[in-house]
């Protein structure tokens, strides 16, 4: 028997809150709408409706326009604050165009009149749960893909790495050529990576060839493969890269570093999507996504004659410039707690966190290695801490020696100077802006008010984009 109830829930239409201070019309409505499968909760004025939303939350709330105290437009306003995506149908038994429409405009699903009628009144709530389920469905997947990226791999909080992860998920599901770009350690193959893992190939291999480390003959024969015979020591036929990438995503990684002939060859299969093996002239033809890394100034090769101009554009239809992480001081936390844990867990050892003097130092570097360089001194500091926190002397004598990067004083407006020293007191607060504004002895709100005008939401340790107005 009990599972039978908790069966009949499960299979609920939707939870309703009936606001109605008429007696008899409020318990037909809740008859009705029970008999056609919802939960129903009920309420007899504006003021304990709005008191039931809060304990309830309900999917659906039917509410009579005149009410005792609160009436049905103010409790349709206040649930609003609530329940931001509650559906409401407003019911009244005076059909009034003024009140209608004003209702509409407050965001009300729908406006009946009495008598009620129940078929009328069921699809307007069908209709208006099955978009709002969507909708919910479509921000959970945002969600999910976003939390993939930022915490799975590639960890990185800032607006700067927002944007990157943003534009990974929008060409992801595209065959576009990806043309990624950054200094060394900045996270290229791990953006490139996470095309290829989030992309209709994710089933299919990632292939990756580091251009600049094969000589040109052999970096031809591993890209296209060769025929027996096309050079000495050719004892058979080989396949290449590309057809190892059949139906995936090859990951050229320097290919600033390519020779004249070897660009040739891409062009053509970027425009083709074919190619000849080395030593043979039969076509062949495979279905590759190309992602392509360099941390040379592409375009200025592409200048001085190097790199030809046709293959730029065709690699470059979409690109990813990697920031480095002297630009974005507030990924330098979660990064470094990201791999003490790592390395922590490989060694068997149990550290806490940071000392003051540790995050100090941190935040003072310059980091001309970026994400590796950090990488590697975590794992350092990992090996040498005997303790629960990691302080100021696990870390290179070098790290936060250097001056810290600060504003240009002289020229520099009061405006600039004091956004500087807001958001770089923020940062090394781990953004707790009740600390920051205790360290600057001005108010929270002062701090609040600001970063709105700023355009950036911190979210205690982290920083995300300002949502899309
Ligand atoms: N945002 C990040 N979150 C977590 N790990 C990162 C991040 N960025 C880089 N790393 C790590 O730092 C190291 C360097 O990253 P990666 O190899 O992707 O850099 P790269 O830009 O390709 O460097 P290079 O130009 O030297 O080849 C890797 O171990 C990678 O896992
Ligand atoms: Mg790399």
């Amino acid at each position: 028997m009990a599972s039978e109830a908790v069966r009949q829930r499960d299979e609920s239409r939707g939870r309703i809150l009936i606001a109605e201070d008429d007696a008899s019309t409020r318990e037909g409505l809740a008859t009705l709408l029970r008999g056609e499968g919802f939960e129903i909760d009920l309420a007899e004025d504006g003021e304990q409706a709005l008191a039931r939303l809060q304990e309830t939350a309900p999917d659906v709330l039917v509410t009579d326009l005149h009410m005792p105290g609160l009436d049905g437009l103010q409790l349709l306003e206040r649930s609003r604050e609530v329940l931001p995506d509650l559906v409401v149908v407003l019911v009244t038994a005076f059909a009034d165009v003024d009140t209608a429409v004003q209702a509409m405009q407050k965001g009300a699903e729908h406006y009946l009149t009495k008598p009620v009628q129940l078929d009328e009144l069921l699809v307007v709530i069908d209709r208006a749960l099955e978009r709002r389920r969507l909708q919910q469905e479509a921000t959970e997947l945002r969600a999910r893909l976003k939390d993939r990226l930022s915490f799975d791999n590639i960890v990185g909080t800032s607006p700067a790495m927002q944007a990157v992860f943003d534009v990974i998920e929008q060409v992801a599901p595209t065959k576009a050529s990806v043309l990624i770009t950054g200094e060394s350690g900045t996270g290229k193959e791990l953006a490139a990576q996470a095309i290829h893992q989030n992309s209709p190939r994710a089933k299919a291999p990632f292939v990756k060839l580091h251009c600049a480390a094969l000589a040109e003959t052999i970096l031809e024969s591993e890209l296209f493969g060769h025929e027996k015979g096309a050079f000495t020591g050719a004892v058979g036929r080989r396949e290449g890269r590309f057809k190892q990438a059949d139906g995936g995503t090859l990951f050229l990684d320097e290919i600033g570093e390519i020779s004249p002939s070897i660009q040739v060859k891409l062009l053509r299969f970027l425009q083709e999507r074919t190619f000849e093996r080395v030593g043979g002239n039969e076509t062949v033809k495979v279905d590759v996504r190309i992602i392509a890394a360099t941390n040379r100034n592409l375009e200025a090769e592409v200048a001085s004659g190097k790199f030809r101009e046709d293959l730029f554009y065709r690699l470059n239809v979409v690109n990813i410039e990697m920031p480095p992480l002297r630009a974005r001081p507030s990924d330098l936390l979660p990064l470094a707690t990201h791999f003490v844990q790592r390395f922590a867990k490989e060694n068997g050892k149990h550290i806490d966190g940071f000392a003051e003097d540790a995050i100090e130092r941190i935040g003072a570097y310059r980091w001309p290695g970026n994400v590796r360089e950090l990488e590697n001194i975590m794992e350092r500091a990992v090996v040498l801490c005997d303790g629960r926190l990691l302080t100021a002397k696990h870390l290179p004598a070098g790290v936060g020696a250097a001056t810290r990067a600060g504003v240009r004083i002289p020229g520099s407006t009061m405006d600039e100077i004091e956004r500087h020293v807001i958001l770089s007191t923020l940062e090394a607060c781990g953004g707790r802006t009740g600390q920051a504004a205790q360290m600057l002895d001005i108010s929270v709100r002062k701090i609040q008010y600001k970063l709105h005008e700023y355009g950036i939401v911190f979210q205690r340790t982290t920083v995300s984009k300002p949502p899309e107005s």
